[in-house]
């Protein structure tokens, strides 16, 4: 007969105990007496009754990875704490270990030296893609595709489970209208609803249909709730927002995301009505996990339990550990807080030890609804990894969803696309030939060095284009460090750009941001060009007009000028492995672009927050009759309330046109919904793809609502020529808004409605609720 390894005789022990231990309540109250019918809730119980109120704890507890070159055996300080806490069954789950031999050797030791057995869970932020880099999330978004975005997380999903990960702590699904916070490039940008609709698709990417399958993950909705209104944008900073924009903006991303069957949330760095958000038991008890039912955990952020000393809401650590586990934070990432304090708490009777069941109730379901328990290492399998890393497969969806995420936001004289032969083409710009930058901030699993840079994407259609560095953006590789954020000052490539320049037919300049100056810690002040390349980009455009602007970016900046004067720009962010490639189809014509805006662009940084979806003053224009000149109206003396680019705005090679709005009804019941119909045509000469969007105006209610919402939309592709009729379809679902204490209403009345091809929308029509 085989011989049972002992390594396994913890997980054997356990499964032969679960059937025969009691059961475990999934609320704080510990008087519920419903007996889990649930398969899993059962195991769940049988485990915790076997398990000491240190080793519950331990569920709770994460830490960051700790590996060195000789291996998970280290020998001194933090590390040495960490490996023993896992030998001791402390340790619930690992952050940031790295590949399927390190994640391997550290599951051994939970597996095989902790008394119970109980494997870990391994985390990490997998935001756009592990190895293979697909587009940042911001312009993943601007594609308006929801099965691309869905696909997008699938496949980072493989490629990180690939490598041993069963957790990314992704979507991040916070909605924010400001373009100085570096962590814009992370959303999905400034609309409640078609955040909720990419926070669902990625959740479901990331989780797919089978969380035990091999190549599923855990996602993690975050920052719950408020960190995209971080105060003047400036990361970390507080947050002060009232109850309608929590309930409106920033909640409706979450609930899609709990509605989606997300298996954990993160909660955020910011305070909430001066309750910092991981002490907040309003958001994590009573909203997530009462109201909404969420049956997952909620993880903190790195060290946000320690904060909530530093914030001033607790004594001390201790008193953070005990606040942050009654609000409902479930695990500690990296703030030691609840290994060090959470058993003599619950031994002093200040916390309950069934806020601790609870807690560890749901971390372990997860690692069983993972299938864990019945293969600890089941992510970890050298051929996945060797094979599905870098495939072929992964490659072709990255150069997908990446031409897919450009938007064009002007195009004169229609400079574009360039002809791929008989044009003298010149490529300025540091950006253009940097195969780093495209990658973008969060890049956990990639090489360094690993983008399709830009020139290489030319030159595959037009080999004897020429190049000018121009100036250098920044000395910028550097990831975790503000050395990124210093712009050179050296203006001495700028002559030779410019002689360069002259008599070229097409000067394309690549300018922008270096990928790590927006994402965590990268607020600026500031939205233009960084460094010197605005004096570059003037000094060029003295000598030849028609320049092609490429924008590299992760986020909104303010260009102004170069909407005035350049012809052709196009919006082309961090694009991830593939920017060249995809960049250089939208230039050459082989891909029409047709990404729209998620996030308005500003006029200057003085606009900012900026949104399409702003609430009407009771004086939004000059009254009536009144001078021209009268100032008492809300607005600015010194540039238009407009945004540069608004939300939803992009075009094409080609145009569309719009007509034959039509109603099914002027007139709806409570329970009816209305049919809205419009046609579209492709009016241009070349096929191209158009996002056809439907806006309200609910003109009277009890809270005053936006002067458009979004509540609808549809990609279509059309010949020239072609035309098509779109439906949209309105009831309660979108008709409705939340109070202010969170409770969804509809109410009667006049609700207009605006489509078009962005939040300009000016087809227009309107009918009444009963
Ligand atoms: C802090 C970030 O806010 C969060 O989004 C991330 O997941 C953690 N660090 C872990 O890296």
């Amino acid at each position: 007969m085989k011989k049972t390894p002992i390594s396994l005789l913890p997980v054997l022990v356990l499964t032969i105990l679960w059937s025969c231990a009691g059961n475990r309540s999934n609320s704080m109250n510990t008087t519920a007496t419903a007996t889990n019918t649930d398969p899993i809730d059962k195991k769940v119980d049988s485990l915790l009754a076997l398990m000491t109120l240190e080793e519950k704890v331990g569920q709770m507890n994460q830490y960051n990875g700790f590996f060195d070159a000789t291996g998970p055996t280290p020998q001194e300080g933090n590390s040495k704490t960490k490996y023993e806490h896992i030998q001791k069954g402390w340790v619930g789950s690992m952050l940031n270990v790295r590949g399927v031999d390190e994640v391997r050797a550290v599951q051994k030791i939970a597996v095989e030296q902790s008394r119970l057995g109980i494997p870990l869970i391994f985390g990490s932020d997998i935001i756009h893609g592990y190895k293979t880099l697909a587009p940042i999330p911001l312009a993943e978004s601007a594609s308006w595709d929801l099965e691309a975005i869905e696909k997008s997380a699938r496949n980072a999903a493989i490629e990180a489970s690939a490598t041993g990960l069963n957790w990314t702590f992704a979507p991040n699904v916070d909605i924010s209208r400001d373009a100085r916070w570096g962590r814009v490039m992370e959303g999905a940008g400034e609309d409640p609803y078609y955040g909720s609709l990419v926070a669902a698709a990625r959740v479901r990417g990331f989780q797919g249909d089978d969380l035990s399958a091999h190549n599923t993950i855990l996602a993690c909705a975050k920052h719950f709730a408020g960190y995209g209104f971080s105060e003047a944008g400036r990361d970390y900073n507080t947050v002060d927002i009232n109850r309608s924009t929590l309930h409106n903006v920033v909640l409706p991303p979450f609930k899609a995301a709990v509605d989606a069957n997300v298996k954990t949330l993160m909660n955020s760095f910011n305070e909430l009505d001066g309750i910092p958000a991981t002490a907040n038991s309003y958001l994590q008890r009573e909203l997530l996990k009462e109201k909404w039912g969420f049956d997952g955990f909620v993880v903190s952020d790195w060290g946000s339990i320690g904060e909530i000393a530093i914030w001033g809401a607790a004594e001390n650590l201790r008193e953070a550990a005990k606040k942050a586990a009654i609000a409902g934070s479930d695990m500690d990432m990296e703030s030691y807080a609840y290994v060090e304090h959470l058993v003599a708490l619950v031994k002093d009777g200040e916390v309950p030890e069934s806020v601790i069941d609870e807690a560890a109730g749901r971390i372990l379901k997860a690692k069983f609804e993972l299938g864990l328990f019945d293969d600890p290492y089941k992510y970890c399998d050298e051929t996945r990894e060797i094979t599905l890393i870098g495939s072929e497969q992964q490659n072709q969806d990255a150069l997908d969803i990446a031409k897919k995420s450009i938007v064009l936001l002007k195009n004169q004289n229609n400079l574009l696309p360039l002809k791929k032969s008989g044009q003298d083409v010149l490529v300025i710009g540091d950006l253009a030939d940097d195969k780093n930058s495209p990658l973008g901030s969060w890049r956990i699993g990639s090489d360094n060095e690993t983008a399709v840079s830009i020139l290489e994407g030319m030159k595959q259609y037009d080999a004897n284009i020429s190049y000018q560095q121009g100036v250098r953006l920044t000395d910028a590789n550097a990831e975790f460090t503000l050395e990124v954020q210093v712009n050179e000052t050296d203006p001495s490539g700028i002559d030779a750009a410019v002689q360069a320049a002259k008599g070229k037919d097409v000067v394309v300049m690549v300018l922008g941001e270096h990928g790590f100056q927006s994402g965590e810690g990268r607020s600026r002040t500031d939205l233009d060009l960084p460094g010197l390349q605005q004096e570059l980009l003037e000094a060029v455009y003295a000598v030849n007009k028609n320049i092609v602007l490429v924008l590299n970016n992760g986020r909104p900046l303010a260009i102004s000028w170069a909407d005035e004067n350049i012809p052709a720009i196009v919006e082309a962010w961090h694009l991830g492995t593939q920017a060249g490639n995809a960049v250089a189809a939208v230039l050459y014509g082989d891909h029409n672009p047709g990404g729209k805006l998620t996030l308005s662009f500003p006029r200057n940084i003085g606009q900012v927050p900026i949104y399409y979806n702003y609430k009407m003053t009771g004086r939004p224009t000059n009254l009536p009759g009144a001078p021209d000149d009268l100032v008492f109206w809300s607005h600015y003396s010194d540039v238009e309330n407009t945004p540069l680019y608004p939300f939803g705005y992009g075009l094409s090679y080609t145009t569309f046109d719009y007509d034959q709005l039509s109603l099914s009804n002027q007139e709806i019941g409570m329970n009816d919904k209305i049919e809205i119909q419009v046609r579209l045509t492709n009016t241009g000469e070349v096929a191209g793809t158009e996002v056809a969007q439907l806006y309200i105006r609910d003109k009277v209610a009890s809270i005053t609502r936006p002067v458009r919402e979004l509540k609808g939309f549809k990609k279509v592709s059309l010949a020239p020529g072609e035309s098509t009729i779109i439906t949209f379809e309105l009831d309660q679902s979108t008709l409705g808004y939340y109070n202010n204490d969170g409770e969804y209403m509809v109410e009667p009345g006049t609700f207009e409605i605006f489509v078009g091809g962005d939040s300009y929308a000016d087809l227009t029509s309107s009918f009444r609720l009963k």
